[in-house]
């Protein structure tokens, strides 16, 4: 293989699931028990160089400008010795990883990350493969990260066995203007990772099975409201996704409670909003965030009463899209 292809760089932007995937199959293949649906956002970005280098003894990953931890760099090496034995190549690679907001605390960092590291690596080794190939490869280390091989809506179906299982697009990202509001709590790193949090509570929580019940019907509100560009009806269902997820989280034992006060407080600020008449609504994901859903007119408004919230540290927008690109030198 040529050298210049063995480098390439991927920018993939997180996405915050609007339906909700907590909870695996029991396949081993890390594949989702339930089918969800995310909006992949404009304004937040992880770009992530992979360089397959011959004189490396083993896999070097720097997220954010240091060295990763050991069960990240054999997530991440789990994810290359996939894309190593399909293009036939032996090389260890060089993975430089940055992001431009907080790492690991509920932002979907690792959705972006795992998908800019799949789109780099397939890239980097030489191979050409659909992007369906691409998201199937990323959800097998991180499930929610092969919605963000895509931009705009995407779902996520649960997995049925099939060798492939790949996120595709709902609808593009101009389909419903909405926007989505982070109101970041925290710039620390969240206690306890999706991965380990959904397993507790499939293991100890008596709410998981109603969970794993009623989730599909709760995407299906939230696919229909989307397809009829319905912001209302999206952001009851989705708001409800949330709750529900949750729910069933801190009914674990010992119960799972990501939320801090500020959290709380937040989306109580966003219920009061609405009872006012502004169109908002907040979920949240697996950390102390509460992102804040609403009409693109009602950002500012939205804006000013999550800061004012004690213990909301600054408030990040954005918008659906995020296609991710990839370059090669
Ligand atoms: C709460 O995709 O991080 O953000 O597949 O084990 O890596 P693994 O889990 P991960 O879980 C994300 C959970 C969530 C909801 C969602 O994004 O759908």
């Amino acid at each position: 293989m040529l050298n210049s292809t063995r480098q390439a760089t991927a920018v993939a932007h997180p996405n915050i699931a609007l339906a909700k995937y907590w909870g695996k199959r029991d396949s081993g293949q890390n594949e989702p028990a339930v089918p969800s649906l995310s909006v992949t956002l404009e304004g937040m970005s992880t770009t992530t160089v992979v360089c397959f280098d011959d004189s490396l003894v083993s896999d070097v990953v720097l997220l954010n400008g240091k060295q990763a931890d050991s069960r990240t760099t054999t997530r991440v090496t789990g994810l290359l010795d996939r894309i190593r034995f399909a293009a036939s190549l032996t090389s260890k690679a060089r993975v430089t990883s940055t992001n431009d907001f907080p790492t690991a605390s509920g932002l979907a960092s690792s959705a972006s990350g795992f998908a800019a590291l799949a789109l780099a690596a397939t890239a980097a080794a030489g191979l050409e493969r659909p992007r369906a190939w691409v998201s199937d490869l990323a959800r097998r280390t991180s499930a929610s990260s092969a919605r963000s091989v895509f931009g705009g809506f995407v779902e996520l179906l649960a997995g049925s066995g099939a060798d492939l299982l790949s996120a595709s697009v709902v609808v593009e990202a101009s389909h419903l203007p909405l926007r989505m509001l982070i109101a970041v709590t925290t710039e620390d790193a969240k206690d306890t990772l999706s991965s380990d949090g959904m397993q507790h509570t499939a293991a100890t929580s008596p709410f998981y099975r109603s969970w794993i019940e009623t989730a599909p019907q709760v995407f299906s509100q939230v696919k229909n409201a989307l397809l009829n560009r319905d912001l209302e009806a999206l952001g009851h269902a989705a708001e409800h996704s949330a709750l529900m997820m949750h729910a069933s989280a801190i009914a674990a034992e010992p119960g799972l409670v990501y939320w801090r006060g500020a959290t709380v407080d937040a989306l109580r600020e966003v219920r009061s909003l609405r009872k006012s008449g502004v169109g908002v609504w907040g979920t949240m994901d697996a950390g102390p965030h509460l992102k804040a859903i609403c009409a693109p007119a009602d950002v500012d408004r939205v804006r000013e009463h999550l800061l004012s919230v004690p213990g909301v540290l600054r408030v990040i927008v954005g918008s659906p899209g995020g296609v991710p690109r990839v370059t090669t030198p």
